[in-house]
């Protein structure tokens, strides 16, 4: 299992990213991850899982709820096991599934021994997803996702409460929060309202300096992290 704080860098299919050009990030994530030692995750779009993955820490976007088999234009957890990647989002908000899709993604995940990563739109549906056990369990109210108002800020009365509801059923469970995280700041707010690390897409992608945006929220993280 890995140590937190864990900062998860989710790609998307923003224009920025495309191509090669989202080793750029798997670049960056590992050089920050290595300077400060704090476990730094990048989410590229599927077609370069497996270069990431020799670069850096990688995770998929989505997992689908299979085996192997007849199953066209899905992403396997055994394929994401043999290209090196080290786990999975499930139900990203921009991606949901049933919960018996989920359930399946979190078995099947433990299976191959990849990390699961259930998204949740809020702390009711936190403590419910929590049951099935995932590694993790990341806080994104959808309205905020892409927004200038972090998550730390809107909502920090519900991270409070989905770190409890998630402890109440599963303690091995960590807890991240995500949705409009930009700075210092909102990564710092995180941590002390009790979560095990971030998950931040555009705040980094769009970034006009990704490594210095990164590096800034590294330091609030780690900074609130020693105040613990
Ligand atoms: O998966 C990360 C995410 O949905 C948050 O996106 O752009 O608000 O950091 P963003």
């Amino acid at each position: 299992m890995v140590k937190p704080p864990v900062i998860i860098i989710n790609l998307k299919k923003y224009d920025e990213v495309l191509g090669k050009k989202a080793l750029v990030f798997s670049k960056i994530a590992k050089k920050l991850s290595d300077k400060y030692g704090i476990a730094i995750f990048v989410a590229p779009p599927f077609p370069l899982l497996g270069e990431s993955a020799e670069i850096v820490s990688t995770l998929s976007q989505h997992v689908d709820p299979y085996e192997t088999g007849a199953f066209t234009g899905s992403i396997v957890a055994k394929e994401l096991k043999e290209l090196g990647v080290a786990g999975s989002l499930i139900n990203h908000s921009e991606r949901r599934m049933p919960h018996s899709d989920i359930a399946k993604c979190v078995e099947l995940c433990r299976k191959y021994m990849l990390m699961s990563i259930v998204c949740v739109k809020d702390d009711a549906e936190a403590g419910e997803l929590a049951k099935l056990k995932p590694d993790f369990i990341a806080l994104e109210p959808p309205e905020l996702i892409g927004g200038g108002i972090s998550v730390s800020t809107a909502r920090p009365e519900m991270i409070k409460h989905g770190v409890k509801s998630v402890k109440d059923v599963s303690l091995h469970t960590r807890v991240l929060c995500g949705a409009g995280i930009k700075n210092r700041e909102d990564a710092g707010k995180a941590i002390e309202l009790g979560a095990d690390g971030i998950l931040i897409a555009s705040g980094i992608v769009k970034a006009a300096d990704a490594e210095g945006a990164a590096e800034e929220l590294v330091a609030g993280i780690l900074e609130a992290n020693k105040r613990q």
